[in-house]
């Protein structure tokens, strides 16, 4: 059915300038619906930074939070005086604000007094990321438990060895909006890399976030560890591949990746029961939802396979578009550049169409990661604002940089209504 729409779409395109061609069965494949960008060739929009901080893998909530962009990161290191020579041992995740004007992503002059100048110096404009953010690892480790050091430095001499890193590979997501309130959750996999080895056997936590709108533009929501094992060992991490807060049906979704990405597993629950474990069904290939929890090896009944199975992106609803989008990395590690991939659907949980490709950015030394898309940075959903992490190199030495995109759909990308 998408197919048909998007075939009409484009003959009536065609018609325009030219007699219609003998329709091909090329003209149909799945490849073929897919969106695409008009400027896929665009130079970077900016860099986005903290200065005070170097980190990596930034993703955002995909609606404002309080009118702002609510981000999580990685690993941030702190710098004394905004100096990136003299950075502290990495902290394991950080939070921030940035802003958004009408226009979009509040992108500023980099003020000359700014440290870092080595890093923004390539770029012709900036997107600030401020706050409060950076005070130890935003999303807290569990004290005198099993997780080593409270402040999320995981290289401290009491860990003796001991590496349990909580990393955000998703955004939060906006749960509730009570007035004068923004509530959201995470869901962070607890992964113990100990000894190097990553035991792909983890639990996976819930996390419960709030924010007051009265409070000062430098706080970060107040972040809370509801259950440390919310999905426990051998089940997917939900909510930590990607979500998407689905107003429009009442439900949160939740994809999970098995760590080398051999499947990924997709759970909903309704919007205001996302701390009951009991009120969370599973997808199943046949369609079904069940309250059975599957592991991550029970293929033959868990599996979405049509769901974008490929490096970090985000899920979101496109308007301009008229689908549910992925925006992700492709081709993890290639060595021409970054490759973004886009996929769609009628319905979060599929069938999506197969990823296709729709632009290279530069890769970084020796390459870059942690594409992410931000659909909320935009007030004309045509334009689309995508960041990664690259490495820049500064007198023989890497760093982490965050390039920011700006993206337009192609007029084309739009969907007929069905
Ligand atoms: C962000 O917006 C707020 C409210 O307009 C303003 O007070 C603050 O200075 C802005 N921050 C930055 C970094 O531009
Ligand atoms: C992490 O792995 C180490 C080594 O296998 C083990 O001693 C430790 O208990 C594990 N910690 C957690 C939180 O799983
Ligand atoms: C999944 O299968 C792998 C490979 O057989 C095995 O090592 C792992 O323990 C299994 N995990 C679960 C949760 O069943």
């Amino acid at each position: 059915m998408i197919a048909l729409i998007r075939l009409v779409i484009a003959f009536g395109a065609t018609a325009l300038t030219a007699a219609a061609p003998t329709p091909s069965l090329e003209l149909v494949s799945r490849s073929y619906i897919n969106p695409d960008f008009a400027n896929p060739s665009v130079g970077p929009a900016a860099i986005s930074l903290d200065p005070n901080l170097m980190r990596d893998s930034c993703v955002s909530t995909t609606q404002l939070v309080d009118g702002r962009v609510f981000w999580i990161c990685r690993d941030t290191q702190i710098l004394t005086e905004q100096d990136i020579t003299r950075a502290s041992f990495p902290i394991r995740s950080s939070a921030s604000w940035s802003n958004v004007t009408i226009l979009g992503a509040d992108l500023q002059n980099v003020p000359p007094s700014q440290g870092q100048q080595q890093l923004t110096a390539p770029f012709s404009k900036q997107l600030l990321q401020y706050g409060n953010g950076h005070n130890g690892a935003y999303f807290p480790y569990v004290q005198n438990g099993d997780e080593c050091s409270a402040d999320g430095n995981q290289y401290g001499s009491s860990c003796e060895g001991a590496q349990v890193v909580l990393y955000p590979n998703a955004p939060a997501y906006v749960v509730n909006s009570p007035s004068g309130a923004t509530f959201m959750t995470a869901f962070i996999p607890v992964v113990n890399s100990t000894n190097g080895y990553i035991n792909p056997n983890f639990q996976c936590s819930l996390y419960f976030l709030t924010y007051n709108h009265n409070a000062d533009p430098n706080v970060m929501p107040t972040v809370n560890l509801i259950n440390e094992g919310f999905f426990p060992r051998g089940a997917y991490c939900y909510g930590a591949y990607g979500g998407i807060s689905n107003p429009s049906d009442g439900y949160l979704y939740l994809y999970g990746q098995e760590l080398s990405a051999r499947s990924v597993g997709l759970a909903r629950v309704p919007l205001g029961s996302y701390l009951d474990i009991s009120k969370y069904t599973y997808y199943r290939t046949d369609g079904t939802w069940t309250s059975t929890q599957p592991t991550i090896n029970t293929t033959s009944t868990n599996l979405i396979a049509s769901v974008p199975n490929e490096g970090q992106g985000t899920f979101f609803y496109s308007t301009y578009i008229g689908r549910y989008v992925w925006v992700g990395q492709t081709h993890i590690g290639a060595s021409d550049g970054v490759h973004v991939g886009v996929s769609t659907s009628q319905n979060p949980y599929g069938p999506w169409t197969t990823v296709q490709d729709i632009a290279v950015l530069p890769h970084g030394n020796p390459y870059g990661y942690t594409v992410a898309a931000h659909p909320e940075m935009s007030q004309n959903s045509q334009f689309l604002y995508v960041s990664y992490t690259a490495y820049q190199q500064v007198n023989g030495v890497s760093y982490y940089t965050m390039p920011l995109y700006l993206f337009q759909w192609s007029d084309s990308s739009k969907f007929g209504s069905n």
